[in-house]
């Protein structure tokens, strides 16, 4: 039986269907349909304004360098709170849009473990049990929904001085720092693995759409779900496709 945030997630992503398809060619899978999109997108624009604007208020040394962007410095501080509310109310949509394949799961924990061999890249493919998103994907979010979190509580205190007084402003803006921080290396880290990390990632969040190669090879619980096919089998078979064999009698893996 589907949830109430199942259901408004599925209307909105049926609305937002109508106007902007996703096309799927023969060897791709659909990832991320186009309302997914239009979150992570609006997320990452106020995501980028709020970063810029806050660091031309808050790092006298950025000041005259980034408040001219915003139309000088007392409309950065006017604008600043503004960008990060748009950036809070598009993520708590994302959460609700994410909130089933980010779920923690067991194999999350496996998959922790052997953490090191990812970031090495000494393994070509994603184990078998790794399905829509990786726990360091879901690690990247939760850290995302927690420093959401932090720097709303943080910032009203910092808006409103004189209502909460100095003491709670002071440990306002610690928080508030202590947050950015975390978003500031997650949002690094986010990048690289987004695009020049993990070729054909970036596609997904741009056409919507993703290789089934970059899917079984990256996540193959996934692949099966989406495809109904085996992921080992069909990575195999094209690795004998490119060593000039011909895949075995009983895998076809593309046409
Ligand atoms: C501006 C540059 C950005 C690029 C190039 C980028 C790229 C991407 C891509 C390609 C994906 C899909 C990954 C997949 O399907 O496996 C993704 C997912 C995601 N993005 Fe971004 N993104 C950017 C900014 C942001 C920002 C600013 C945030 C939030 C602060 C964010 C949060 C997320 C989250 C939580 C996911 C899902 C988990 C993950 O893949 O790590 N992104 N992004």
């Amino acid at each position: 039986m589907s949830t109430a945030v199942e259901r408004f997630d599925e209307r909105a992503r049926a609305r937002v269907g109508e106007h902007a398809r996703t096309v799927v060619h023969e060897d791709e899978l659909l990832r991320h349909p186009a309302y997914t999109r239009v979150l992570h997108w609006s997320v990452a624009a106020f995501f980028i304004l709020a970063l810029l604007s806050g660091f031309a208020v808050y790092t006298p040394w950025l000041y005259r360098g980034l408040t001219p962007i915003f139309g000088g410095g007392p409309t950065t501080r006017l604008l600043h709170p503004w960008f990060s509310l748009g950036f809070v109310v598009c993520f708590a949509f994302q959460t609700l849009n994410w909130l089933q394949p980010m779920s923690w799961t067991g194999d999350d924990r496996r998959w922790l473990r052997r953490v090191r061999d990812y970031v090495a890249n000494t393994e070509k493919r994603e184990p078998e049990y790794v399905d829509f998103f990786n726990a360091g994907q879901k690690i990247y979010f939760w850290a995302i929904v927690g420093s959401a979190v932090v720097f709303l509580i943080s910032g009203i205190p910092m808006c409103f001085p004189k209502t909460f007084g100095r003491p709670t402003v002071y440990v306002g803006y610690v928080l508030h720092d202590v947050a950015a921080l975390v978003m500031l290396v997650g949002f690094i880290v986010h990048i690289y693995e987004g695009t020049a990390a993990v070729p054909g990632t970036l596609h997904s969040m741009t056409r919507g759409t993703v290789e089934k190669r970059w899917a079984w090879t990256h996540h193959p619980a996934w692949y099966r779900r989406a495809s109904g096919r085996d992921a080992r089998a069909d990575y195999e078979a094209a690795v004998q496709r490119q060593a000039g064999q011909p895949p075995g009698k009983e895998e076809q893996p593309r046409p």
